[in-house]
């Protein structure tokens, strides 16, 4: 697998979406100055949302950055209560940017699937305000209503996975439709990231656990956004392209599952 930091994933849309992205809740320790940084080190995929309070520095370091804004992918959210043509308006403008590359719907309404909200990201990007539009926190069946009401399947479904939490149906189901899965709090938030395997198979490649977990995300051609606000994690999350995880390691990686959610009792979207 010849993976790069500058590689690009095809979206089912004809664009594409760089490999690895930096996640940007909480990263509130001069957000503006670590998103410059990651630009500089080679990110060039950044994650928001409207209700992160990070979208203005996010802005205000694409603008600052020498990386040429065409180089750079832009991904914000609207809110499930939010009227979403207009909450894209918004995020767009709050980043001080022309147009968001992807907008997602951060997830589904307590009633319902959403399909206004998906009515109203489909307006926004007809109107040029996004390139892209995709859900987080979906479920297959939550996708599949979207796509029955508007004929448009979503680009990405943003969703928890890690090793200790993540879906062979949701990975079969987003293959099958050329949907890209983008991986949130793909360490654990730091949780899991001292289990004896994934050590072990670090150790035979001389990285990390968590380098191992962003590797797993990468070969199975799932995008991870890991946040990291310390330049130390910024540097390490960026080098899992010089390694190769086998067959096997794969697998035992991936059997680690136990539907682990370090965000609440069980995985949203499964
Ligand atoms: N769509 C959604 O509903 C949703 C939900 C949650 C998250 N997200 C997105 O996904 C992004 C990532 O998820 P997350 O922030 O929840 O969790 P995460 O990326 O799994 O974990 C972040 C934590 O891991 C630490 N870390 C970073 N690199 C590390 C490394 N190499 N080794 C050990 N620890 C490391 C960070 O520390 P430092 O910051 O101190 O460096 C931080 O405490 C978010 O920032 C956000 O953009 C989306």
């Amino acid at each position: 697998m010849n993976l790069a930091m500058q590689s690009r994933i095809p979206l089912r849309s004809g664009r594409a979406m760089p490999v690895l992205g930096l996640g940007t809740w909480q990263l509130t320790k001069d957000t503006a100055g670590t998103v410059v940084e990651a630009l500089r080190l080679g990110y060039r995929l950044i994650d928001t949302s409207g209700d992160y309070g990070t979208q203005p520095a996010v802005g205000d370091a694409i603008r600052a950055s020498e990386v040429p804004r065409e180089e750079i992918f832009f991904v914000t959210k609207v809110e499930e209560d939010e009227d979403a043509h207009a909450a894209a308006h918004r995020n767009v403008e709050e980043a001080g940017l022309e147009v968001a590359d992807l907008i997602l719907i951060h997830r589904p309404p307590r009633r319902g699937d959403g399909i206004d909200l998906w009515e109203g990201l489909l307006q926004a990007r007809d109107e040029g305000l996004a390139r892209d539009v995709g859900v987080s926190n979906y479920s297959t069946e939550q996708i599949d209503a979207l796509a029955d009401a508007t004929g448009e399947l979503p680009v990405v479904n943003q969703i928890e996975w890690s090793p200790f939490g993540w879906s062979p149906e949701m990975l079969d189901y987003c293959r099958a439709r050329r949907i890209v899965i983008q991986a949130y709090s793909p360490l654990t938030r730091s949780r899991r990231m001292r289990d004896p395997v994934l050590e072990r198979i670090g150790a035979a490649h001389r990285k990390t656990p968590a380098q191992v977990v962003l590797r797993w995300c990468l070969q199975l051609g799932v995008v991870p956004l890991p946040k990291a606000n310390r330049h130390e994690h910024l540097v390490e999350n960026a080098d899992v392209f010089g390694f190769e995880l086998s067959a096997s390691e794969l697998e035992e990686i991936g059997g680690l599952n136990e539907h682990y959610s370090s965000l609440g009792s069980s995985l949203a979207y499964a």
